[in-house]
């Protein structure tokens, strides 16, 4: 209790940490107005003639480029709108990197409604009718963001947007309740889809540039506001900031540097954020990986990664060979007390996390016996994301026993 106390009332150069977290939603956005603005055009008649047209937007842009913030408020601030307009708009966020099936999809909608009705056993078509059927007869409005979009299209197609749309298309004279935003990283994005698909979508995509570093500047400054004490953040810790972030112009970046460095701070018992603690920080991010997707993969994709990071640290080779890696995976299951996948399934695993960018590929050329596939990871030190695999980890043997995710 005394441990707990006196570090309790340890100072922080934070007055509020939250509002750095990967998913608190700042009520502006600074330069990204502009995106709102066309935003609220392009959705002007779901709110003027509810029921009469529907609407799907692309959004896409760069990680850290505000994409799932921007959405996350424009949805918000569209629900008040609609209220006073007299009709209910729901709106639902979902990331579909986490939520990995059609079903995994439709429950996410279907949970937003809070209907209380029980899901099991339910095939996708029956969840999708008891969406239909509900805000049809609650007289709702939907607007959902499938954000992660093209990660799930590559695996899945295009199903959910068949789902998502097509039932209303089909029925004549039927009300248009759903409305579709769908965010991707990929600036390809339009390649993975049907031509056709694409080119009815093709005149509604906005594009989310990166911030240069004016832009992150002021970002920083209106985040370091409203989370750090006045005057913990001298300028040249800005600076330093703003030129390292800028070389992506990834807002997150540089939020989670400026959060790291508040941390080496903390942990020094100094009300600064020094730039030599941007310094420190910036060693234990690895802007290639990003920390938010560690976080969704299951434990088997884990044991691959932390696979590929052992092998590649001991290796004197840039790429190493999917057998050798799945003879490291068991061991690593052994490790952690868990019985390996098939070999099939493990093989899907690396497709999907090559797929994700968190490993890269390459069928090996000339030299080599046949050809096989080899992998490496993004160009970062195996030994950094080593460590934050096995905290990871730990905190899964020592958080939910069990779950969902295996
Ligand atoms: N214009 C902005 N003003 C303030 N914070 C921003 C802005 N754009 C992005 N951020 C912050 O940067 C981080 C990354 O933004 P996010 O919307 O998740 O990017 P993306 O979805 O494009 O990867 C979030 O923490 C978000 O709050
Ligand atoms: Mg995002």
């Amino acid at each position: 209790m005394e441990i707990i106390r006196h570090e309790l009332q340890r100072p922080s150069v934070f007055i509020d940490e939250a509002k750095l977290s990967i998913d608190y939603v700042p009520p502006n956005l600074p330069h990204r107005e502009e995106h709102l603005r066309k935003l609220t055009q392009l959705f002007r008649g779901v709110i003027e003639t509810p029921g009469q047209v529907s609407q799907k937007v692309i959004i896409i842009g760069n990680t850290g480029s505000g994409k799932t913030s921007v959405t996350k408020l424009f949805g918000k601030l569209l629900c008040e709108v609609a209220k006073s307009h007299g009709f209910n708009l729901v709106y639902v966020h979902v990331n579909a990197r986490r939520e990995r099936t059609e079903y995994m999809i439709l429950n996410k909608i279907l949970s937003a409604f809070q209907t209380g009705i029980p899901l099991r056993g339910l095939s996708t078509q029956e969840l999708l009718s008891i969406i239909l059927e509900y805000i049809e007869s609650n007289n709702l409005y939907l607007l959902v963001t499938l954000d992660e979009l093209g990660v799930f299209l590559k695996r899945r197609g295009e199903e959910i947007l068949y789902l998502l749309s097509r039932t209303v298309d089909d029925q004549l004279n039927a009300q248009q309740r759903i409305s579709l935003i769908g965010i991707s990283r990929d600036p390809l994005f339009g390649f993975i889809l049907d031509p056709s698909t694409w080119s009815t979508l093709q005149k509604n995509v906005l594009y989310f540039n990166r911030y240069d570093s004016c832009q992150l500047r002021d970002i920083l400054e209106f985040r370091v506001k409203a989370a750090v004490l006045d005057g913990a953040v001298p300028t040249s810790t800005i600076d330093l900031i703003t030129d390292i972030a800028a070389a992506s112009g990834d807002a997150r970046y540089a939020l989670e540097l400026l959060y790291n460095a508040g941390k080496v701070a903390d942990e020094k018992g100094v009300l600064r954020i020094l730039p030599e603690y941007v310094r420190s920080a910036k060693a234990f991010i690895t802007p290639e990986i990003r920390r938010e997707v560690l976080v969704d993969l299951s434990l088997h994709r884990l044991f691959l990664l932390l696979a590929v990071c052992r092998l590649l640290k001991s290796s004197e080779d840039a790429y190493i060979t999917t057998g050798d890696l799945e003879a490291r995976y068991e061991l690593i299951c052994e490790e952690y007390a868990r019985s390996p996948r098939a070999h099939t399934q493990v093989w899907t695993y690396i497709q999907d996390l090559v797929g994700l960018g968190v490993l890269t590929s390459k069928i090996s050329g000339a030299g080599q016996r046949g050809k096989t596939t080899l992998v490496s990871l993004p160009d970062i030190p195996a030994a950094v994301l080593e460590c934050e695999l096995e905290l990871l980890l730990e905190k899964r043997r020592v958080g939910a026993k069990g779950g969902r995710r295996n």
